[in-house]
């Protein structure tokens, strides 16, 4: 550094011209005097010495600067010309003066800074309390001034009244005065004590004031006595020392939360009282921002208690007699009789007992007499009401409805619902089968229903249910009407049935796979099943017990296995056994291979004979006698029922003549029935012509 500036400045020595001297800022220093930590009053003195070195010639003007606490703007400032030594002088040091000192010298572009110095000035001054009285009644104001004129700075001021703080300002000044209002009768002690830059004062010089009880308590009183009896008139007082006649003062008389009157000055209270009047009354006054008080209990004994109501007897059936009786039970023998004391009934707040009256009432229950019923009992001026009660006459059971709650399938239990369209709760119902009681519920309200379970093994037994209902000990239960509703009975036995029969099955004629399912009732639904597949063949849900699907022209791949399938709305599918049949050929193939072999074995016995007897010419009619052998049909071979006979031949089926309406229709079985007609007459001639065609 050191080098770097000789060079700089050999190097401005060969290029300015001579008019300024060069320097350099070797050092600067900072001393306190006399010390770093001082007592207060101490002439504080600081120092700051520089050495400069320089060429000689003119210097600049020198600039020292003193700061304090690190704060940027200096706490003082000097120019001079080439002193290497400046003082700054803190006469008679405060704990203000505490800090951290620096110094600083700026000579044209340069500056240096010092060290830091740390300074301490110990002690602060003691502050001194002035107050204006020392004798003053509760509530009264003082003027307090709190003194510590000798330091410098910012000082927080706190003043105490005994241990606890009661006033706190912060002052430029070196006081603060205020004024402190003193509650309660005692020796105050006040005191204060300031703080500056966290250093605590010690505390001031302690005075004491003298506050004396602000004798302004009222004085409750009641007249006649504090305990009086209903109907009494009672006057209250809050009288307070005479000598506040002219002071300026609220009083009120207040009891609980209620203020019954803002002003009593110079006034009382008046009220005829009722027993709820009794309670803790209070006069209370406030001057000064003081308040005092005085209580005192008042007893407003009952004249008579208050009445009760009281409807006998408790349930009470329409068209039953009833009572209502309304009576006070206390009375205050001193001052009435029980006879002074008049009663009046209400319903609905209209009065039910005109005239005089002795306390009951008797009526007969009915809508008429349903209603809210209150009473009071009076005397001359006080009167009393008693609870409001209400009165509803109940209505008694209506003859009751009896019916299944869901579904009923035969052999499985279902629930049975009683139920009375009228009838005040309770309401207790029996179930009745066969004339004996079986089960019994007590229904509390509206959402309360009778329910029971049951169960039948027949159709019919469903009408040996009934029910009763009551509700009254005085009237009989009503019956209900036997239970009716539709009996499921559950698909149980399903059978298959083939027609034609499994064996007699040819190819080109119709199959009906006819399912039954029992007495299961309608609507059944059935599914037909070809083994080895669990798609159904068909699906169809009807209004009867048994179903019939076709195969139309059935072929030999339609040879198999079938069941079939079926459940209603009180059961599960049930399944039925499995038929097997297999499709045969056709008659009619059979009979022309056995013409072909008859032809075949003709012509070798023709061919025999020419050869044996060598005669000529074949008879034609000899073939024919082959099919003659079968006669043409009756009108009777159409029926269906015939197709059961052993030796049923196609030509029956396919009956040319066959008149669709003489075809036998189960009734109510399926129209599918009606599908199984002859093909038409035309078409039986042309079958034997293309089958025998190529032959
Ligand atoms: C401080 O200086 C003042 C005058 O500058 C002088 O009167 C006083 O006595 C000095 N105080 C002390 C403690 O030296
Ligand atoms: C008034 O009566 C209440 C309850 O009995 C009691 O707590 C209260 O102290 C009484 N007040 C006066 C002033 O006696
Ligand atoms: C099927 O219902 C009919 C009446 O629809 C009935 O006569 C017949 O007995 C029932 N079949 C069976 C097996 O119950």
């Amino acid at each position: 550094m050191q080098a770097t500036r000789t060079c700089l400045l050999l190097l401005f020595l060969f290029t300015c011209r001579e008019t300024q001297s060069e320097f350099v800022i070797k050092n600067v220093t900072l001393f306190v005097h006399p010390a770093k930590e001082v007592e207060r009053g101490t002439n504080l003195t600081l120092t700051c010495n520089a050495q400069v070195s320089h060429t000689g010639g003119h210097l600049p003007q020198y600039t020292y600067n003193f700061y304090k606490d690190f704060k940027p703007k200096e706490l003082h400032t000097q120019k001079t010309h080439a002193v290497e030594q400046m003082n700054f002088s803190i006469p008679d040091a405060r704990a203000f003066d505490s800090g951290t000192y620096q110094c600083e010298l700026v000579i044209d572009q340069q500056k240096e800074n010092s060290q830091t110095a740390d300074v301490k000035v110990k002690g602060l001054q003691v502050p001194e309390l002035i107050v204006d009285k020392q004798r003053v009644s509760e509530g009264e104001r003082v003027s307090a001034t709190c003194r510590a004129e000798e330091e410098k700075g910012s000082l927080l001021f706190s003043f105490k009244d005994g241990t606890k703080e009661v006033y706190r300002q912060s002052s430029e000044s070196g006081h603060v005065q205020t004024l402190l209002q003193l509650r309660y009768a005692r020796i105050a002690r006040l005191s204060c004590s300031y703080v500056i830059d966290r250093l605590e004062s010690n505390v001031s010089n302690v005075v004491t004031v003298e506050v004396q009880e602000l004798d302004i308590r009222p004085n409750i009183t009641f007249q006649p006595s504090t305990e009086v009896i209903e109907g009494d008139t009672v006057q209250i007082f809050c009288p307070v020392d005479s000598k506040f006649q002219n002071s300026t003062f609220s009083l009120w008389l207040i009891k609980g939360r209620d203020i019954l009157k803002p002003d009593m000055k110079n006034s009382h209270y008046s009220k005829v009282v009722q027993a709820a009047d009794t309670g803790e009354y209070e006069c209370s006054t406030k001057m000064n921002s003081i308040t005092k008080t005085d209580a005192q209990n008042l007893t407003v004994k009952e004249l008579f208690s208050k009445p009760v109501l009281t409807i006998t007897p408790v349930g009470v059936f329409e068209g039953q007699p009833f009572n209502v009786i309304c009576k006070s039970s206390n009375f205050e023998s001193k001052r009435i009789r029980q006879d002074e004391v008049k009663y009046s009934i209400y319903r609905n707040e209209h009065l039910v007992t005109p005239g005089a009256f002795d306390g009951g009432y008797r009526d007969i229950a009915g809508t008429h007499t349903d209603g809210n019923y209150t009473c009071n009992a009076q005397t001359k001026n006080i009167i009393k009401w008693s609870q409001l009660q209400i009165f509803k006459a109940k209505t008694l059971v209506s003859r009751p409805v009896i019916e299944v709650v869901d579904k009923v399938v035969l052999g499985h239990p279902f629930k049975i619902h009683c139920r009375s369209e009228k009838g005040s709760f309770p309401i207790n119902y029996t179930l009745i089968r066969n004339h004996k009681p079986l089960n019994h519920y007590l229904s509390l309200h509206k959402d309360d229903q009778a329910v029971f379970s049951a169960d039948i093994t027949t159709k019919d037994e469903i009408h040996a249910y009934k029910c009763k209902a009551w509700n009254s000990q005085n009237s009989p239960p009503l019956m209900s009407e036997a239970l009716s509703a539709p009996v499921i009975v559950p698909v149980k036995k399903v059978s298959l049935q083939v027609l034609p029969r499994p064996d007699q099955v040819i190819e080109g004629t119709d199959v009906f796979l006819i399912c039954n399912a029992g007495n299961g009732t309608p609507p059944i639904s059935f599914n037909w099943y070809r083994l080895g597949s669990n798609m159904p063949l068909k699906s169809k849900t009807v209004q009867v017990n048994n179903s019939a699907h076709n195969l139309s022209a059935v072929s030999s791949e339609d040879s198999g296995t079938y069941y079939c399938e079926a459940f209603n709305n009180g059961s599960a599918q049930s399944q039925s056994d499995k038929v097997t049949f297999t499709v045969r050929m056709a008659h009619w193939k059979i009979g022309v291979i056995a013409a072909v072999c008859l032809l075949f074995l003709a012509l070798s016995v023709v061919v025999l004979i020419k050869y044996r007897s060598k005669r000529v010419g074949v008879d034609r009619s000899g073939e024919a006698g082959v099919w003659s052998r079968r006669p043409p049909d009756t009108g009777d071979s159409g029926d269906v029922v015939d197709m059961e006979e052993a030796n049923v031949e196609y030509t029956e089926v396919l009956h040319p003549q066959a008149d669709p309406t003489r075809v036998p229709l189960k009734k109510g079985t399926d129209t599918v029935y009606s599908e199984l007609q002859t093909l038409p007459q035309g078409e039986v001639h042309d079958y034997w012509t293309d089958r025998n065609g190529p032959d």
